[in-house]
């Protein structure tokens, strides 16, 4: 049996990781001053779906794509070509260029095109002397020139990487590119992926849109975790980088975010319950949407799932705080993020084997046991009546029950 002493510091502890995030999104440090991402930014990556084998046909199908499956009007916007797309050597004049094989019509002509269709677009670059793994260079030295190249092209978002930065300093590189940014005048969002090396959670906000934080993601739900801690952001499950957010909840708000890298929904080696959980989870961690898959030839039931607008609006919630979790009873979590409008939104999660019951109880969210709570399936669609006290629900092995509780009934 728990002694009673114990089971006291864990409610108070429990009480103060609330308290905390009904507080957090507020953070003192300045925010980066381009008016972008007020929300987490939402769109498609080029990486998983396509990594280095990518062309212009396929991005601009993409974007087709993009509309015509609905996840442009569920408001996913930016079309992000990511490594694969440069040239390996820049022009006489030292300019980045593309790939002439793969993007004969250059980086502006795709540019247009994603624009024609209603959307955003979006390119990657590196912060040291070359790309991660296509050998292409990188921006080092070349922060104003590359900026004004994207700037000249239309681009609406940057992702800048940090492969081969020996002697460079992640702070200097990082602001280098923001401020050569915003000297072009061209609204883009800036987007580091360092991979949380630097905690950039703790001096990135008055820098960059969003950062992430840790190594990357991959289509699976925990591999990758004897690796995960070494240099060079090995891929890993999405649960490890979930399990890597909670310290880092109070650091986000409206133009900062934490970015706990790409959706692998729909991608093989997920279940269609991993892939509801890791949408569920990343909208309660105000995370960006930022699909990875093949948006050409997707199942039905992952386009509805990409597409749940009540999810969407949990993620895109006007206040800005990111949510965490805040009770864990074996293999049963409870997540919650709160809500503009008071109410919370609320993520019932089963990581083990088999389905089971898991409870949330009002005092795990911040409410009384007494307040009687309006409650929402946002996977069901339901209104599921005004509950006092907590809610209890069977969820699927490694997958979620999701809901929106209160605000209280007056
Ligand atoms: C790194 C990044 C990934 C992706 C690849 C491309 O691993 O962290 O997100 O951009 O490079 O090479």
């Amino acid at each position: 049996m728990v002694p009673r002493i114990v089971v006291m510091r864990m409610l108070v502890m429990r009480s103060l990781t609330v308290a905390a995030m009904l507080l957090a999104g507020r953070g003192s440090a300045p925010t980066l001053d381009n008016g972008l991402a007020r929300t987490p930014p939402m769109g498609w990556n080029s990486w998983n779906a396509f990594g280095l084998k990518m062309n212009e046909a396929m991005i601009r199908s993409t974007a087709d794509a993009m509309v015509s499956s609905g996840l442009k009007a569920a408001g996913y916007q930016y079309i992000i070509v990511d490594a694969g797309w440069k040239a390996n050597s820049r022009d006489a004049g030292g300019r980045l260029q593309a790939d002439a094989e793969k993007f004969p019509s250059g980086m502006k002509a795709l540019a247009d095109y994603v624009h024609s269709k209603g959307l955003k677009f979006g390119i990657y670059t590196d912060a040291g002397s070359e790309d991660c793994v296509s050998g292409a260079p990188g921006s080092r030295g070349f922060e104003e020139l590359d900026a004004a190249s994207f700037a000249e092209w239309g681009v609406d978002y940057v992702k800048e990487d940090w492969c081969n930065t020996t002697g460079v300093n992640t702070r200097d590189a990082y602001k280098k590119m923001s401020q050569a940014i915003l000297k072009t005048g061209r609204p883009m969002v800036f987007s580091m992926c360092e991979w949380g090396d630097n905690q950039p959670w703790k001096w990135a906000a008055p820098v960059a849109n969003l950062w992430r934080t840790t190594g990357d993601s991959k289509d699976c739900w925990e591999c990758g975790r004897a690796t995960m801690n070494k240099p060079g952001g090995y891929p890993r499950g999405w649960v490890l980088i979930l399990d890597a957010q909670p310290p880092l909840a109070a650091y986000a708000g409206p133009g900062r975010w934490n970015d706990t890298d790409l959706l692998q929904v729909g991608n093989s080696g997920l279940t269609t319950e991993e892939s509801q959980a890791q949408f569920s989870l990343w909208a309660i961690l105000a995370a960006p949407l930022i699909a990875t898959n093949d948006l050409r030839f997707m199942a039905p039931e992952i386009r509805d799932l990409l597409a749940n607008q009540e999810v969407i609006a949990v993620d895109q919630d006007s206040q800005g705080t990111e949510g965490t979790r805040v009770r864990a009873a074996g293999r049963g979590e409870i997540w919650m993020r709160p809500l503009a409008d008071g109410s919370r939104a609320v993520v019932l999660f089963n990581r083990s084997r088999s389905r089971r019951t898991v409870r949330v109880r009002w005092i795990d969210i911040g409410s009384k046991p007494t307040d009687a709570l309006p409650l929402r399936d946002l996977w069901k669609h339901q209104d599921l009546g005004i509950v006092k006290t907590g809610y209890t629900a069977r969820v699927p092995s490694h997958g979620v029950v999701m809901i929106k509780a209160g605000p209280p009934a007056k």
